[in-house]
């Protein structure tokens, strides 16, 4: 997470491209942003940028990483105060004549510098009912492509919890008590749709994990770094289920009378 020493920068010629840095640092007490100068290559991430900072100016900048490819989902904060993946965001796309800001997600407490404490997340996801077969589990599961497809999106996720740090619903409302967030209403979804699961998850998703609650602001979906559409496809159809299920007064006739589950 943090270097021991610092060592000494490469020597800059005069043409060297650079630019400014304004990173946070300090931990869950407070702190402020300290400005550093990094040399600019091609190619180069914000993560790399940080990397320099930890090699030559402060070697205890705190930030979790692990693939530097975009598939572990350690590296998220906040760029010019947009939830990114700093493995993933390029400088080449950033406006390098201006200070490129750096945070860590403001959703959840801080540990330190750019490090959060994400550990709620793992807390909700124990309470979802996991996948749950038939009773007589046979081998022979056989189901139609379609069946898979949809599902399958939600596979991609990398649990960087970008959505989660965006959802205003958490992160201005502080819901957390009453709102699971989109990445666990994905996890639901792809429950919910997966063509051998025979749990009955309607009444968590409507009651626990407050479905309700998300108003399809689709910011979620924009930051997504798996490009999963995370509201269209998992939110809306889980709102949809409980709709049906609790105030379309003829499916509630037909559940009454013992048609449908
Ligand atoms: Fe990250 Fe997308 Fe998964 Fe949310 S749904 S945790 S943004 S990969
Ligand atoms: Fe939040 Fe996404 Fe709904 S940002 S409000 S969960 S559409
Ligand atoms: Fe793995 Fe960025 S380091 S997603």
């Amino acid at each position: 997470m943090a270097q021991s020493a610092t060592h000494e920068a490469p020597a800059a010629n005069g043409q060297t491209k650079t630019a400014t840095f304004r990173v946070f640092r300090g931990d869950a007490n407070g702190g402020q942003t300290q400005e550093y100068t990094v040399p600019v290559e091609s190619g180069m991430v914000v993560l790399d940028a940080l990397h320099y900072i930890q090699n030559y100016q402060s070697p205890d900048l705190a930030v979790r990483w692990n693939c530097k490819a975009a598939k572990c989902g350690s590296c998220s904060g906040e760029v010019n105060g947009k939830p990114s993946l700093m493995c993933k965001t390029r400088l080449d796309h950033l406006d390098l004549s201006k200070p490129i800001d750096v945070q860590p997600m403001k959703t959840f407490p801080i540990i330190r510098d750019l490090v959060t404490d994400v550990s709620w997340n793992y807390e909700v996801n124990k309470t979802i009912q996991p996948f749950t077969p038939p009773d007589n589990n046979s081998k022979d599961w056989r189901y139609y492509q379609n069946d898979v497809d949809r599902p399958q999106e939600f596979r991609k996720c990398i649990e960087c919890f970008l959505c989660q740090d965006v959802c205003h619903v958490l992160r201005n409302h502080n819901q957390k008590e009453h709102f699971y967030g989109p990445r666990w209403m994905i996890r639901l979804a792809s429950l919910e749709m997966h063509p051998m699961d025979r749990a009955d998850r309607i009444p968590f998703i409507k009651e626990k994990a407050g479905v309700g609650l998300c108003n399809i602001t689709k910011c979620c979906t924009e930051v997504c770094p798996e490009e999963i559409k995370i509201t269209d496809n998992a939110i809306i159809p889980l709102k949809e289920r409980v709709v049906d299920r609790y105030y379309d007064p003829m499916m509630w006739f037909l559940r009454k009378l013992g048609f449908i589950r």
